[in-house]
């Protein structure tokens, strides 16, 4: 029975740090906090059973770093002090079973709601994404205050022992609204499109201890250069990379949403695939890598150095032990919708 070990190597992401094994937890919003946003037993037994289950490295959820961030009730904060033992409990489960932790730094953005903030949402632009409330451009005050709370978020995560922290410019977000030309129309020196993610990995990487990771996670809201958005070109795709990575930037968490094999920019080689021609940094990759044998042969055909599994591991928290010891068919499926009992508090990978 298969054990896949290549997937058990240890990866170095920066000269004084490496990830246990290739196997990476995705950063997943569960809506199982306090109603301000505070971490729960529920939350640290989760992220427990997952480390104790083999996974080397665990992304935390979705942090919020502003209060006018929040994206969700009962989403995870970061945005103040009050929060950091609720790390803290997570970061130490996570050790107690040898894995990494660190969470993900977040602002909404426009994709909030009047009813969840008390005001409109915030946005580069005035922009209404579908599904959400109308939301209003930022100040410049506003913009440099939110950048100055994503660097005080990743000192809490510091403090609160956590091994890395990751970026969330991904998803339709504020990191990645002030990426894409058809949200952020500004005139000012922030309608720029890198130059808010910059100044973000630039306040992070500022309050972190050398050699502790720096994570990004981004993604493509369109690729195909007849999409009327402005789709991103491997061009600007280069732009992007070059000017993170000489901010800070020490790996890349590349989320393809499902479409982690699909081509990209109209040829048949996948994002990460592109993501090599620009930087060297190591790739972790999300995107419907479901078995350990997707895993494997993902990492075998060069398209990635780790891989992050987001739905595989709500479904069993024990994956990595299992596919390790090469008992891989014994790891309970992804079928349809069976992952979803675990936005009512439900897990099913236990
Ligand atoms: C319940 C759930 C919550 C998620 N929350 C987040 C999140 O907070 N931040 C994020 O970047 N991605 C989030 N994602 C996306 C996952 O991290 C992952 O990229 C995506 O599910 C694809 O991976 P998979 O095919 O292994 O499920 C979430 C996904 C799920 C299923």
């Amino acid at each position: 029975m298969a054990s896949y070990p290549t997937v058990f190597e240890p990866l170095q992401i920066t000269g004084s740090r490496a990830f246990p094994n290739r196997i990476v937890m995705g950063p997943m919003t569960l809506n199982q906090a306090t109603a301000s946003g505070h971490v729960t037993d529920w939350i640290v037994d989760w992220y427990e059973r997952r480390a104790d289950g083999g996974t080397g490295t665990l992304i935390g959820a979705a942090a919020f770093v502003s209060q006018n961030g929040r994206g969700w009730a009962n989403a995870v904060g970061i945005a103040d002090d009050t929060y950091l033992d609720g790390w803290k409990r997570c970061a130490d489960a996570a050790h107690q079973h040898g894995a990494l932790f660190g969470p993900q730094l977040f602002h909404a953005g426009a994709a909030s709601r009047v009813a969840l903030l008390g005001h409109d949402p915030l946005c580069p632009s005035e922009w209404t994404r579908e599904g959400f409330d109308s939301a209003r451009a930022m100040s410049v005050d506003e913009i440099e205050q939110v950048i100055a709370d994503f660097g005080a978020a990743a000192k809490r995560a510091i403090d609160a022992g956590s091994d890395f922290v990751e970026i969330h410019g991904a998803h339709g977000y504020l990191v990645h609204q002030f990426w894409r030309r058809d949200v952020n129309r500004r005139s000012d020196r922030w309608g720029d499109p890198l130059e808010f993610p910059a100044a973000v990995v630039q306040a992070v990487r500022a309050q972190l201890p050398a050699g502790t990771p720096l994570l990004y996670r981004f993604s493509i809201h369109a690729d195909d250069p007849n999409a009327p958005n402005h789709p991103v070109t491997p061009r600007s795709l280069g732009d992007f990379l070059k000017r993170l990575e000489s901010a800070g930037v020490d790996a890349w968490d590349i989320s393809c949403w499902h479409e982690g094999k699909r081509g990209y920019f109209g040829t048949d080689r996948r994002l990460p695939d592109h993501v090599r021609d620009h930087s060297k940094l190591p790739r972790i990759v999300a995107g419907n890598i479901l078995t350990p044998e997707d895993g494997a042969d993902y990492l075998a055909g060069g398209h990635a150095e780790a891989v992050a599994l987001a739905r595989a591991l709500i479904m069993d928290a024990a994956w990595a032990a299992k596919a390790r010891s090469g008992h891989s068919d014994a790891i309970r499926p992804v079928l349809g919708d069976s992952w979803r009992t675990i936005n009512q508090g439900v897990d099913p990978g236990t």
